[in-house]
C-alpha cells in the first residue's frame, strides 16, 4: 500500500491531523493499536481553549460542539476556605473556554472520517517504523495474523506517551526533559448535577481537588491521591466523603452523590522530547510531551501541534516546499514549553507536596495571596488558561 502520510495513533491528535489533511486533499492512513470502542471508552480531558474550538471549526467538526459544549467564562480557585473567582472573559478581553469531553471530540472526528470513507486501521498489532530517515519511510503492522506494509512520504507519530514512534528514534538523536510529581489524580465520572457550574480548583490541607463537569447532569471530579494508590481502594462512598471533606463548607450542601460510571487514577508528569522530527517522522501530542493535568493543557497542546504540523504538511505537498516541515519542531516547541510552564505552575500552587518544608508551604500560600491581590497576576493566569495565540 502507498499513501502520502501515515498517521500512527487514532487519538485526538491523529484523527484531527487526518481530518485537516483530508480537507486539503492530502491522502493519509491512520493506524491504531486499539479498537475504536476502546479509544472511545477512555475518559480524559474536558476543557477546550478558544483557539482549539476555532481549529475544530476549521476542521469542519464543530457542529455538535457548539450545540452541546458549555461555554465557561470563569472558574474558582479555593485555597483552604478562601475562594477566588477568575473572570476569564473580563481578564482576557472577552475570551472563554468550552467544556466538551475529549471523548466527544474523538467521536466527532471518527464520524467525520467514516462519513468521508477514509481508512483507519483499528486493532493493528506490532506496529513497526522502517527507514524513517529515508525518502520512503514505511510502517509495518499485523492485522488478523497478516503482515501489512504501507509506504509513505511522511509519518506522523501521534501514538501517545507509550507509543512506538518516539521509541523508534535513536537515543542519540532525541533529548528528554522530565519531572515526575509525587502524587496522582483519582478521576470519577457520575451522572449527578455538578456542585456548581463554574469549575473549582482547590488546595485543601488533605490534597488537591477539582470539580468539573461534562453537562448540567454529568459531573467529573478529581482528587489528589498517592502515587501507588489504586481504584480498588476507592469505593464510591469513600470518594464522595473525601471530596465532601475537601470542599468549602458552604458548598457541601450542593454536592450530589451518586454511583460512579468511571473511576481511574493517572500519574502526574511533565515531559518534553526534543526535537519533534527525526528524518521523515514527526512527533505530535502526547507522543512528544506530557503535562500534569492541572490547567487542562494536555489535549489543547496536542491540538496546537496538529495545527502547526498540518500546515507544514500541506505546504510540503501543495507548494512543494520543505520550509514548514523544517520549522515545525521549533515552532511547536515554543508553545509546548509555555504550556509546560503554566501546567507546572498551576500544579505547584494547588497540590500538597509530601516533601514540602514549612518555607515551601509559606511560599505556596503567598503565591495564592498574591494572585488574590493582583489583577495583573490574575490576567497572566487567565491569558494562559484560555490559551495563548497560535501565532
Ligand atoms: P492519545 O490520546 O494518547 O492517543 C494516542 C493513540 O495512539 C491511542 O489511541 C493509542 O491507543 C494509540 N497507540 C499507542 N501506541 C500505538 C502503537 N504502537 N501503534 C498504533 N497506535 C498506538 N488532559 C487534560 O487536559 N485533562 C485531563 O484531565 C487529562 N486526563 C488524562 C488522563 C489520562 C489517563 C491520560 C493518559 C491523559 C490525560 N490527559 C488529560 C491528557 C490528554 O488526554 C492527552 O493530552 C491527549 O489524549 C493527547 O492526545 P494524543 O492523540 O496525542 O494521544
Ligand atoms: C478537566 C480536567 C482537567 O485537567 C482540568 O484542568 C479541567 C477539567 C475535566 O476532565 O473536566
Amino acid at each position: 500500500m502507498k499513501t502520502q502520510v501515515v498517521i500512527i495513533g487514532a487519538g485526538p491528535s491523529g484523527l484531527l491531523l487526518g481530518q485537516l489533511l483530508y480537507k486539503n486533499g492530502i491522502d493519509a492512513i491512520v493506524i491504531e493499536r486499539q479498537s475504536s470502542e476502546y479509544v472511545l471508552a477512555r475518559i480524559r480531558a474536558g476543557v477546550l481553549e478558544q483557539v482549539m474550538v476555532e481549529l475544530l471549526e476549521e476542521a469542519g467538526i464543530a457542529q455538535r460542539l457548539h450545540q452541546e459544549g458549555l461555554v465557561h467564562d470563569g472558574f474558582d480557585i479555593v485555597f483552604n476556605q478562601d475562594r477566588l473567582h477568575i473572570d476569564l472573559k473580563e481578564l482576557t478581553g472577552g475570551k472563554t473556554v468550552t467544556v466538551y469531553g475529549q471523548t466527544e471530540v474523538t467521536k466527532d472526528l471518527m464520524q467525520a472520517r467514516s462519513k468521508a470513507g477514509l481508512t483507519t486501521v483499528y486493532g493493528a498489532q506490532d506496529v513497526e517504523l522502517v527507514d524513517i530517515d529515508s525518502h520512503n519511510p514505511k510502517v509495518r503492522y499485523t492485522l488478523d495474523g497478516k503482515t501489512h506494509e504501507v509506504v509513505a512520504e511522511l509519518i506522523a507519530g501521534c501514538d501517545g506517551f507509550h507509543g512506538v514512534c518516539r521509541a523508534s528514534i535513536p537515543k542519540s538523536s532525541i533529548q528528554e526533559f522530565e519531572r515526575v510529581y509525587p502524587f496522582g489524580w483519582l478521576g470519577v465520572l457520575a451522572d449527578v448535577p455538578p456542585v456548581q457550574h463554574d469549575l473549582i480548583y482547590g488546595n485543601h490541607p488533605d490534597g488537591f481537588y477539582l470539580c468539573s463537569l461534562r453537562s448540567e447532569r454529568r459531573s467529573r471530579y478529581y482528587l489528589q491521591t498517592t502515587t501507588n494508590d489504586s481504584v480498588e481502594n476507592w469505593s464510591d462512598e469513600r470518594f464522595w466523603d473525601t471530596l465532601e471533606q475537601r470542599l468549602p463548607i458552604d458548598l457541601r450542601v450542593s454536592l450530589t452523590k451518586g454511583p460512579s460510571i468511571e473511576k481511574s487514577i493517572a500519574p502526574l508528569r511533565s515531559f518534553v522530547a526534543e526535537p519533534l522530527r527525526y528524518g521523515n517522522l514527526f512527533l505530535a501530542g502526547d507522543a512528544a510531551h506530557i503535562v500534569p493535568p492541572t490547567g487542562a493543557k494536555g489535549l489543547n497542546l496536542a491540538a496546537s501541534d496538529i495545527r502547526y504540523l498540518s500546515r507544514a504538511f500541506i505546504e510540503y505537498f501543495k507548494d512543494k516546499s520543505s520550509a514548514g516541515i523544517d520549522f515545525y519542531s521549533q515552532k511547536a516547541l515554543s508553545r509546548i514549553w509555555k504550556g509546560e510552564r503554566f501546567s507546572w505552575w498551576m500544579s505547584m500552587l494547588l497540590h500538597q507536596f509530601p516533601e514540602n518544608s514549612s518555607f515551601d508551604k509559606k511560599i505556596q500560600e503567598t503565591e495564592f495571596n498574591y494572585l488574590k491581590s493582583s489583577e495583573a497576576a490574575q490576567r497572566v493566569l487567565a491569558e494562559n488558561y484560555v490559551g495563548l495565540s497560535y501565532d
